[in-house]
């Protein structure tokens, strides 16, 4: 056995440098993912077992892991008290040490979760950083005096912000007479970026991962981490909640962030062929375009935002290519672990009940359009979101929600991995700590992976095609107009390669044409006898039928 961070003789090669050119990415949420000790909890050496489902049954090729530290797990993960270890309730460091080489055995890339932005209240950092205002932690948080005292002596917030998660900005910290900032929790509160010391913390952090052969990290928020060095109140705007009647343009998106970005991506160019991936805490394909360069890569929020509508899909394609142009690589999410199901979303903005349907030509849309899919865990089994009554309700803000704070809770798109049709569904042989989908006793791995029709065997063709057709992978983008509203069709072009794609959105037939002679290839597509276009390109999609060509 290894200890934490040793360097295996012989380390597994897991392939080229430019792998993320063609990578498809999967977000585990390690708590839901598959549990291995009984407790109910999702945990590493459950991933270890599961990597051959990943590569080999989806075809994936690089996984995405939640934040798998010690936390006290009020943001379920995202409040980190140390961001140099593995949570024992996920396994030892030697677990973690034994998945990076069992993934990279199988060629396969593993990306770490980082929140820089804030840690959690129980970390060393501010345990200390709270006792006084003169400790060696002192200044690593975002600490300030009251801007005055109230009538009946209580102590008036520095400024207006508020927090994400409701209510305010500031909690008040009697041993330093003091308030400090928490974007989210007040329990997760906001680190001072433009503390040199704690750049450097951070950088150390980072650098033990690379060391561990991590190839990547997704960037928790991170248009956040600096704020306005005086800390002004944010202006003001009419709006729904009290986060959107602020304009926020103090406590985020501060214009020299880029030089830390910069800092940043020096660090982690020094290993070849590790990518990066910055969670814009909102903003659109503007900003996020922007913040896009060379292998680091930004999320934003419009896929994940867009209704079931050829028209509006195109568009915003359309949009996000004007913006990105052809050097940037786009990011592709329709859904993650903040965020509802694809399946379940798509189908109430279709008005339709064909779940499986949707979640097939979802997956067309993201093997085929341009940019890097990332795929949520269970979205290939076309899992819903699940209904958590109000008393097992975990997520934080959730159990505050009401008529001035509205929230969707963020546990229904969290729950287990259904991988049997057992109780338990494969997951756990305890109890889960969140319940497991009632649909779980039909659609789970094992139902899937048998039935050719099932939308799994649906990822598993797509993703076969994107491995073996260039132009899905590498390929530029142009809308092609197909003569009919409710479908969205599209080329790419690679060098020798060439690819059609075109999705139906809407529960009825549609004839169209596609350009005649190019990529004449039936390649792939939502069901399992696609059909080929004539000789003049016309060719009728079934209800929610999407279809790949492709030549070369
Ligand atoms: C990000 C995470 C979310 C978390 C928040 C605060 O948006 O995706 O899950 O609650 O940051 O850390």
């Amino acid at each position: 056995m290894t200890e934490p961070g040793d360097q295996q003789d012989d380390p597994p090669d897991p392939g080229p440098e430019d792998w993320w050119l063609d990578a498809v990415v999967y977000q585990i949420y390690p708590r839901s993912f598959q549990d291995s000790s009984g407790d109910g909890v999702g945990d590493l050496p459950g991933i270890v077992d599961r990597l051959d489902y990943l590569c080999q049954t989806v075809g994936v090729d690089a996984i995405w892991l939640s934040p798998i530290y010690p936390s006290p797990g009020l943001d379920v993960g995202y409040d980190v008290a140390d961001h140099r270890r593995v949570d024992p309730v996920f396994g030892t460091e030697a677990d973690f040490d034994r998945l990076v080489a069992e993934a990279h055995r199988r060629g396969m890339r593993l990306i770490l979760d980082l929140v820089m932005n804030h840690t959690s209240d129980r970390s060393a950092w501010f345990e200390a950083s709270r006792q006084s205002r003169d400790n060696p932690y002192a200044d690593w948080y975002l600490w300030r005096d009251p801007a005055g005292f109230g009538a009946d002596g209580s102590p008036l917030p520095p400024n207006n912000w508020v927090s994400f998660f409701g209510g305010p900005g500031w909690t008040w910290e009697p041993r330093r007479g003091q308030f400090y900032q928490h974007t989210f929790l007040a329990q997760q509160p906001d680190l001072n970026w433009r503390e040199p010391a704690v750049e450097a913390a951070q950088w150390a952090m980072v650098r033990g991962w690379l060391d561990r052969g991590v190839d990547g990290f997704r960037l928790d928020v991170f248009n956040a981490f600096l704020k306005h060095p005086d800390l002004p109140s944010n202006p003001e705007q009419p709006g729904s909640t009290a986060w959107t009647r602020q304009v926020h343009v103090h406590d985020r998106d501060q214009a020299d962030f880029v030089e830390l970005l910069d800092r940043f991506r020096a660090l982690v160019d020094a290993e070849p062929g590790r990518i990066t991936i910055g969670e814009l805490f909102d903003g659109g394909p503007e900003r996020a375009a922007a913040m896009t360069r060379g292998q680091h890569l930004v999320f934003d929020w419009e896929l994940i935002a867009a209704p079931w509508s050829a028209g509006e899909f195109r568009a915003t394609v359309e949009r996000r290519e004007r913006l990105f142009g052809p050097e940037r690589r786009p990011t592709l999410v329709f859904s993650n672990h903040d965020q509802p199901r694809q399946a379940s979303r798509f189908a109430r903005s279709a008005g339709s009940d064909d779940v499986d349907a949707i979640a097939k030509a979802a997956a067309v849309l993201l093997v085929g359009l341009r940019g890097t899919p990332f795929l949520y865990y269970g979205e290939e089994l076309g899992m819903v979101d699940v209904e958590i009554p109000p008393d097992e309700i975990v997520d934080p803000p959730a159990r505050i929600a009401g008529p001035d704070f509205p929230w969707w809770n963020r546990d229904q798109c969290r729950t287990p991995m259904p991988w049997t049709g057992e109780p338990g569904a494969g997951f756990t042989t305890g109890r889960p700590w969140l319940r497991i989908g009632p649909d779980a006793a039909r659609r789970n791995v094992a139902a899937e992976a048998a039935d050719e029709g099932s939308v799994l065997a649906t990822y598993r063709r797509l993703l076969e095609a994107r491995r073996s057709v260039l132009a899905l992978r590498r390929g530029s983008y142009e809308s092609i107009d197909a003569g009919e509203d409710d479908v969205f069709a599209w080329r790419r072009v690679a060098p020798g390669s060439r690819a059609v794609v075109a999705v139906n959105f809407a529960g009825v037939d549609c004839r169209i044409r596609l350009p005649a002679g190019e990529a004449r290839r039936v390649v792939a597509g939502t069901h399992l006898d696609p059909p080929a276009p004539d000789g003049d390109g016309v060719v009728t999609l079934r209800p929610f039928e999407g279809l790949i060509l492709a030549d070369g």
